[in-house]
């Protein structure tokens, strides 16, 4: 079942020079899909997932979520979408820092959703985490932090998974297991999109797509 589609999107940054990092990008993602997005530093992947994310709005094409335009979504009705439907894995992802882990966790569930505190013990326990969880952001480290945010981004059972060079920080143990946690979530039906320069981790995709010149070219074996 189709999740989302992007037809013909193009995206440019205009400030001095104008940068096409999105010239014309085309690309149905499905239920279970574990797609990795491969290219050089600087090319335009993280746009990519911003545009997905609706974080960032594409100057032309169109971007369906569930059949439905997203460009006509009202900014309220924006956040609620991200908030229900996406997992957000990110570079720059952070957490509240006035609250635990456990804590962050938990508003994760969604303000007014049921809480599901055994989902919380399950994934601290799985990203190892289960004796950090009354810690706060500042006193976890880095690898810590991002085993953190791959639990958080996976607590309100996300249909479409957006994750921007996931295993940054990690060592080997903690790479391999976020990816095939990434890659169970995927076998489960949620839509994985995953951002890697690895070819490594690329390869454990079900499709592997380059981007380049601001087109998509799918390089699959
Ligand atoms: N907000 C922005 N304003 C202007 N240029 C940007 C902005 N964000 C990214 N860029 C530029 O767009 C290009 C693509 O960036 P990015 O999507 O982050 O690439 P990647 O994730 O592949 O490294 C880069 O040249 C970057 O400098
Ligand atoms: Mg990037």
């Amino acid at each position: 079942m189709e999740i989302c589609k992007l037809e013909h999107i193009h995206k440019d940054y205009r400030m001095g020079e104008i940068v096409t990092p999105l010239k014309d990008i085309s690309l149905t993602v499905n239920q279970g899909d574990f797609i990795a997005v491969e290219g050089p530093s600087g090319i335009g992947k993280s746009t990519l997932l911003y545009v997905m994310g609706t974080l960032l709005q594409s100057d032309e094409g169109t971007y369906t979520y569930g059949g439905k335009d997203v460009s006509k979504f009202s900014d309220s009705e924006k956040s609620e979408f991200r908030a229900k439907k996406i997992g957000f894995l990110f570079q720059d992802s952070t957490m509240i820092q006035a609250l635990t882990l456990r804590e962050n966790l938990i508003f994760t569930q969604g303000v007014g959703a049921k809480k599901d505190l055994k989902k919380v013990d399950e994934l601290l326990y799985q990203f190892g985490l289960e004796d950090r969880a009354d810690f706060f952001p500042h006193q976890l480290s880095g690898g810590q932090r991002r085993r953190a945010m791959a639990a958080r981004c996976l607590i309100h059972e996300p249909e479409l998974i957006l994750a921007d060079e996931p295993t940054n920080d990690l060592d080997e143990h903690w790479s391999e297991e976020i990816i095939r946690i990434l890659k169970e979530q995927a076998e489960k039906g949620t839509a994985v999109v995953m951002v890697t320069h690895n070819a490594r981790w690329a390869s454990m995709a079900t499709r592997r797509l380059r981007l380049e010149d601001g087109i998509l070219t799918d390089i699959t074996e």
